[in-house]
């Protein structure tokens, strides 16, 4: 049992970014901060690396570039921490997606959705999500590591 934990913890976290979080630090900092991506990739790597694990970090603009990382962590990842930005609301594709990795996933978004626009409330993610962390901005992709570290420990 160890042994396929220690092999499974081996494997990276998958940090996935939806569109326009390349913009963060720019893109209305009143609601999601001054932090930018690059800020957030480095803490990322930087608290995985305390725990004994790394990351694969990524930001897409393109909805089945998305689809197509969550499918490549099926094998080569231990676990999904999503902020699907805008397809949060919408996507069935990377919901279909998510359902079908067989790991867990951490649903992170900066602000909170649901404090805010009524077409924000619904999340896809969040039906298939392990967990969701909302509200917290930079900090919130922190939390997802921690809580990443502890489910993966306990896979077998
Ligand atoms: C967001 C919230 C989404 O509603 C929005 O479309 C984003 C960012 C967040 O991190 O707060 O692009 O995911």
């Amino acid at each position: 049992m160890a042994k396929s934990a220690n092999k499974n913890k081996a494997l990276p976290i998958y940090v996935l970014n939806g569109p326009t979080l390349n913009l963060l630090g720019t893109r209305e900092p009143e609601i999601y901060g001054t932090t930018t991506l690059a800020d957030i990739e480095k803490m990322v790597v930087a608290r995985a690396k305390t725990l004994g694990l790394s990351v694969v970090f990524r930001q897409s603009n393109h909805e089945g570039e998305l689809v197509d990382w969550i499918q490549e962590a099926r094998t080569k990842g231990c676990g999904v921490i999503l902020n699907g930005a805008a397809y949060t609301h919408t996507s069935v594709a990377i919901h279909d997606a998510l359902k079908a990795l067989g790991k867990p996933i951490i649903e992170v978004h900066l602000s909170n959705p649901h404090a805010r626009e009524r077409f924000r409330h619904r999340s896809y993610v969040s039906l298939v999500a392990t967990g969701v962390i909302v509200g917290l901005k930079a900090q919130g992709y922190l939390a997802a590591v921690d809580a990443m570290a502890d489910l993966v420990k306990g896979q077998s």
